[in-house]
């Protein structure tokens, strides 16, 4: 998996790409994660990049040609265009499912009052990260690099990523580690208990019932198994 990414603040994806599961994904080669300057495609006086809107109003606006340049460089056959926009559709789990199949990504981080439309043009999907507006496309991008790397073969124990909140659609058991008792905290018994079948049966039904309470809405989106529905019975009415 290939992630291009296209900025005018390449530096603000240093620490991203320098730590933890990143870091190693890249060393190992499961992804290649690129930045790519903005300004270097920019024909103008010191690598200009924003003018003023047509019509007036406040704010620059990130101009046409350097986008529509780097486009023509950095696309190859197979490539999927994202434009981070607070317009866009809502990034999920799903989305990141679905972008984790594409062989090569190159996301484009808009800044100031945003971008000039005809990079609409030029795009496959505009997506947005939450119905809020920031500064700049740089956080949605590396929000969109990390949910989809993380879900690339090899880049994580796969049965990490199966069992994780909304890969599934449920939200995930609740989980404990050492040590057993803790100022009079304790972990669940069941889990003590060494019981596989216990232990998965408990760990389901968790994962209904943290999904009723926290997350109802996630229920419409679940076919739902004869199991689950069992469990969500028996959920509802404790
Ligand atoms: C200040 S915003 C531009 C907002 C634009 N003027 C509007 O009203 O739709 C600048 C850039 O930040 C990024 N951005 C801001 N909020 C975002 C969000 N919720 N999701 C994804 N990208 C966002 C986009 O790249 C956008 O081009």
């Amino acid at each position: 998996m290939k992630i291009d990414i296209l900025t005018i603040f390449p530096d603000f994806f240093d620490a991203f790409l320098r730590t933890s599961i990143i870091k190693r994904g890249i060393e190992d080669g499961y992804i290649n994660i690129q930045t790519h300057q903005l300004r270097d495609y920019s024909s103008l006086k010191h690598n200009r990049i924003d003018d003023t809107p047509y019509g007036g109003g406040a704010g620059m606006l990130m101009m046409f040609p350097p986008f529509y340049e780097a486009i023509k460089t950095l696309k190859q056959e197979e490539t999927h265009i994202i434009m981070t926009s607070p317009q866009g559709k809502l990034f999920d789990q799903k989305k990141a499912i679905e972008l984790a199949q594409k062989k090569h990504l190159l996301i484009l981080c808009g800044h100031y009052e945003g971008i000039d439309a005809r990079v609409e043009e030029l795009i496959d999907e505009e997506i947005s990260i939450g119905n809020y507006v920031l500064t700049g496309g740089e956080m949605p991008a590396m929000i969109i690099a990390d949910a989809v790397s993380r879900l690339v073969p090899g880049v994580i124990h796969e049965d990490s990523s199966e069992t994780d909140s909304l890969q599934q659609g449920w939200l995930k058991y609740p989980q404990y580690t050492k040590p057993e008792v803790y100022e009079g905290y304790r972990v669940p018994e069941v889990l003590l208990s060494g019981h596989h079948q216990l232990i998965a049966t408990w760990r389901k039904e968790q994962s209904v019932r943290r999904t009723l309470t926290k997350r109802p809405d996630l229920l419409q989106e679940i076919v739902l198994t004869e199991e689950e529905k069992k469990i969500l019975k028996k959920v509802n009415k404790a």
